[in-house]
This record gives structure tokens, C-alpha cells and sequence, in this order.
């Protein structure tokens, strides 16, 4: 659909034709413009886009302040996680009171697991309808990066879309950072629309991943910005490590999984869009699917544009992505801005309401993966809550997807910290999916594809065919000893395995940890 005849979506808001020049300050200027108690909406899905200078001020300010006995905390939104400049620096200042909707600071993570800091762990597609609405109380300011913003309004977005149209909108006040480290052809990915709000909305028109229905830039009433800010700093999205045995292996059976779909006439011969989760074994997956010469040419439809698939996409084995956000190593990322000609066409990056879409979702079929934590015999999958109480990073996108999903996959390594954790657990200590959502679990170990199964038969394919060997007799005797019902499990002593763990340090003290090795 071209740019400007969208009349089922509101679309951006229509800018403002008044020329207003906007002031150009310094960072600590426009953090002298945040108060004690505010509401920030900063751009920022994974470090890629995130503002960078003004909360490193704010970061400053707060230090300051604490020093003089004055408080000073605020109320931090995102896209998603972030990185040094924005969650660290603010969490290390101790300035942030409220987070939402994701993390994954070790700063952050250490205040909200001491209780010092509230967490509203949210699925990333909800967030700006949630923050239109008033949910969360009004938005005080928004710090939104950008590669141009013109007088009258448009505000072109960087490495990321995320949430920044809606904060652009909806806060009180707003600054840009002009970050010239990115490549102002970035917007030519841009695909921005605003969902309005119920009962006004029509399905979005999305039938192909690529398909474009919006306009490349977000829209600011330019009486709202207070100044802008100049920067040159690279996103700080750090390289992959080089993926180890256990990715492999996981991304192996991933392929052996989806190639077998694919013979049985499940999935069709021109393949269905997929999404990824972030991190290692995600990277190590796609790089795998890349690989395999039987999986034919693919799109995604999923949230971050990440690493391994520049190269898929330069060989031709990924036709084309949607995504939210690059999320690139500064080598990756400068490989795609010299390449604009060649990339340009072949991303779309979408506000997190459209690219993590359920009814979209849905529609296309997208085929996802997503890492857990745990997984219990039953394939209820938690991937937040360390042992059900510490928050690692939230449940991101990964809800947003697989609830929806045509195929739901589900991944993780069988064992953690060198054999003294089992994955697969007889009882998931928190639940972010659940066994009506969890399709396919698969860990280094093999396959379980839970569809169609009750649940004892899923606990003996998941035990047998996931489990670490060294856990699967404990986990078989605790099925099989259990009090029949539909579900079995014994209440007294479905968290021993966790309670060994916090008392011993092992989830069964007497198993050998050098078989891990
Ligand atoms: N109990 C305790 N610790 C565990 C564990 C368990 N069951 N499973 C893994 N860990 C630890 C690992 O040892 C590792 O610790 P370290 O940082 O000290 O080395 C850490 O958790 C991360 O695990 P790792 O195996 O490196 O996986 P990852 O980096 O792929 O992250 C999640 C896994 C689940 C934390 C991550 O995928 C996540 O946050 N998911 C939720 C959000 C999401 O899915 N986003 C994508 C949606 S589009």
C-alpha cells in the first residue's frame, strides 16, 4: 500500500505545517528538563536506537543530587532492554524508581531482586497501547534519538522504531538526540503507523512480511520540543560470541525439526515467515537454517534484526525481514549502511504494536523460536524468574509470538551453570507459557513435539527426549510416583529439585558434574 492512501490505520499523526526552529543544547541542559519523579519514554529497543547522551546526563544529575541528600528517581520506559548509556548508567546512579516493559541490566536486575526498584514486566506489543491509554499515568518527557527531525514535525527514527511514535506523541515534552552516527538512509526501512485506540480499529492490512503501511518517519507536534541534542555515537550492540557445542547442536535439531515439517507437508514448500528470540542460541539458529541447503529461501517476521542474518541475507537465503529494530555490532551495522542499495528494500522496521502483532502474527503463520529458562515435564515454560523469585530480563516478545504462533518452538540448553541445574524440571517454578502455547521443545539433547499429546505422554517425551540422561531416572521416577490425576505431580515434592539448589547449590547433589564437561 503507498505511503499517504492508508486510510484503515490513523497512521502518524499528521504533522504540523509551523516552522519552528528548535534550540540546540547539551545533554546536561536538556537533563536539567527532567524532575524528580517524571515519567521518561526514551527510545531504545535493545541498545540499537536508544538515546544515549541525555540519560547518561540524567544519570549525572541524579549523582548529584544524591550527593547533596536530595532525591532524585525516575520513571523509565522503554521500547525493550537498552544498554550502557541508558540502563546501566541509570541504574548505577540509582535514578530509576519504576522500569517497564523489558530489561537486562545487571544494575536493574540487582535493585528490582532487592526490592528497591518496581519492574512491570509486560509483553513489548502491549506497551504502547497501554501507555495511549493512560495506563501508566501521563508522560512527562520524551528523549527520543533520531538521525532528522524537520520543523514541522517529522521526526525520522534511527536503529530502531519501538515505541517511539507513541512517546513522540504522547509525552508532555520532548528531546531528539540527533545521533550522526547512523546513516540517514536508515529511514528508508521505516514503516510507522499508530493504532488507534479501541473501538476504532480495522485489521491491519499486513498480508506479506514486507508489506509496508505506513510512513518512514514518526510525528512530533514540534510545540512540544524543548531542544535537541547532538551526538556521534554508535549503537553499543556487542558481536556474538562464536556460537559453542551446545548452540550448535540445539540448531541442528532445530533444522532437522522444521526440514521434517516441511516433508510431511506441514510446512509449506515456499516456508513460512519466521521469528527469532535474541542471544546466542537464537544467533546460532539462524546461522544454522542459513546453512542448510534443504531450507529454502525464508523471510522473518520478527522483532530484532540481528547478526548472523546480514550474512543470510547477502547469500539470498533470507529474502527479506521485518523486524523493530537493528540490532547489529558496530561491523554488521556499517556493513548494512554502506549497503543501503542492496538491504534498503529487503527491511521493514515496524513500531513494536505492528511488529509484534498477535492478529498478524497469527495471519502470516509465523513459525517461532524463543529460549526458556526452564521447561517443566508438562512444557510450561518459564523464561523471566530464576528458581520462580530473581528476574533475569522479562518476557520480552517472546509472549507476543508464541502465543500466536503457527508452530511454537521452545529452546534452551538441557542443563545450566555446568550440570548443577536441569532445564526440564518436574514443576516450572514461574510460568510465562504455557502448555497450551508451548508447541516444540528443543534442547541439545533432541525433540520433544508435544503437539497432540496428553500430558503424561508429554512428560515421557519431554523427559526422554530433552532431559539431560544424568536427570531423566529422577525425573522419570517423579512422574511415575506421583498421585494420579490429569496432571501428575506430587506437591510435596515437585520443588525438591529447586530446594536441593538453594540448599546445596545442586539440583541433585549426588550426580557426577564431570559428565557435563
Ligand atoms: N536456572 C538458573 N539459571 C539459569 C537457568 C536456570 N534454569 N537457565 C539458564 N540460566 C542462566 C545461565 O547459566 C546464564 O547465566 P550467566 O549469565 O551467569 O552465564 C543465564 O541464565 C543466561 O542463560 P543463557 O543460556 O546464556 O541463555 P540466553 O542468553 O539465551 O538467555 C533467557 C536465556 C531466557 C534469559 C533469554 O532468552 C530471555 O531473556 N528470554 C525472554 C525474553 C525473550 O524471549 N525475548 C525474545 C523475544 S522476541
Amino acid at each position: 500500500m503507498p505511503i499517504g492512501s492508508n486510510t484503515i490505520l490513523e497512521g502518524a499523526q499528521s504533522p504540523v505545517s509551523v516552522a519552528r526552529p528548535f534550540p540546540i543544547m547539551t545533554a546536561a541542559e536538556a537533563a536539567e528538563h527532567v524532575f524528580n519523579g517524571a515519567t521518561v519514554g526514551f527510545s531504545g529497543f535493545t541498545p540499537a536506537g536508544a538515546a544515549k547522551a541525555v540519560p547518561r546526563a540524567i544519570a549525572e544529575r541524579a549523582k548529584a543530587l544524591h550527593a547533596e541528600g536530595k532525591s532524585f528517581q525516575i520513571r523509565v520506559l522503554t521500547g525493550a532492554s537498552t544498554g550502557k548509556n541508558l540502563d546501566e548508567a541509570l541504574g548505577a546512579a540509582e535514578a530509576i524508581s519504576w522500569r517497564a516493559p523489558y530489561q537486562s541490566s545487571k544494575a536493574l536486575r540487582k535493585q528490582m531482586n532487592s526490592g528497591k526498584m518496581q519492574f512491570v514486566d509486560m509483553h513489548l506489543s502491549h506497551v504502547p497501547q497501554t501507555v495511549a491509554e493512560g495506563f501508566f499515568g501521563p508522560m512527562d518527557i520524551a528523549v527520543v534519538e533520531a538521525t532528522d527531525v524537520t520543523p514541522d514535525g517529522r521526526v525520522y527514527l534511527s536503529s530502531s522504531i519501538g515505541a517511539s511514535p507513541t512517546y513522540l506523541r504522547c509525552a508532555e515534552k520532548v528531546i531528539i538526540e540527533i545521533n550522526r552516527a547512523h546513516s540517514p538512509r536508515v529511514s528508508e526501512m521505516a514503516d510507522i503507523t499508530i493504532l488507534p485506540n479501541p473501538p476504532h480499529r480495522s485489521p491491519i492490512p499486513i498480508f506479506h512480511a514486507l508489506e509496508r503501511i505506513g510512513w518512514p518517519f514518526a510525528s512530533v507536534d514540534p510545540k512540544k520540543v524543548i531542544g535537541i541534542v547532538e551526538t556521534d555515537e554508535p549503537d553499543d550492540v556487542a558481536p556474538f560470541a562464536p556460537a559453542d557445542e551446545t548452540s550448535n547442536r540445539i540448531a541442528s535439531n532445530v533444522v532437522a525439526f522444521l526440514l521434517d515439517e516441511m516433508r510431511a507437508g506441514r510446512i509449506p514448500p515456499q516456508f513460512l515467515p519466521l521469528q527469532s528470540g535474541v542471544g546466542n542460541i537464537a544467533n546460532a539458529v539462524m546461522a544454522g537454517l542459513g546453512e542448510s541447503e534443504d531450507i529454502p529461501p525464508f523471510l522473518m517476521y520478527s522483532e530484532v534484526f540481528q547478526d548472523a542474518l546480514v550474512d543470510l541475507m547477502e547469500r539470498g537465503q533470507l529474502r527479506g525481514a521485518s523486524a523493530t529494530s537493528l540490532t547489529l555490532s558496530p561491523e554488521k551495522l556499517r556493513r548494512v549502511y554502506d549497503n543501503m542499495d542492496f538491504f534498503g528494500p529487503r527491511i521493514v522496521l515496524r513500531p513494536q504494536e505492528i511488529s509484534n502483532n498477535p492478529g498478524v502474527v497469527r495471519r502470516l503463520g509465523v513459525i517461532t523460536t524463543n529460549t526458556a529458562l526452564e521447561i517443566d515435564i508438562y512444557g510450561h515454560a518459564n523464561s523471566t524468574h530464576v528458581s520462580g523469585t530473581q528476574m533475569m530480563n522479562g518476557i520480552g516478545g517472546s509472549g507476543d509470538f508464541t502465543r500466536n504462533a503457527y508452530l511454537s518452538i521452545f529452546m534452551c540448553p538441557s542443563f545450566a551453570k555446568d550440570g548443577r541445574i536441569s532445564t526440564i524440571v518436574p514443576m516450572a517454578t514461574h510460568v510465562d507459557h504455557n502448555e497450551h502455547s508451548v508447541q516444540v521443545v528443543i534442547t541439545e539433547q533432541g525433540i520433544a513435539d508435544l503437539r497432540g499429546k496428553g500430558p503424561i505422554e508429554r512428560a515421557r517425551t519431554l523427559i526422554n527426549h530433552c532431559a539431560h540422561p544424568a536427570y531423566r531416572e529422577y525425573l522419570t521416577r517423579y512422574l511415575e510416583d506421583s498421585p494420579q490425576g490429569h496432571i501428575r505431580h506430587d506437591l510435596r515434592k515437585c520443588f525438591e529439585m529447586h530446594l536441593n539448589l538453594m540448599e546445596s547449590g545442586q539440583m541433585l547433589p549426588d550426580i557426577d558434574l564431570k559428565q557435563f564437561v
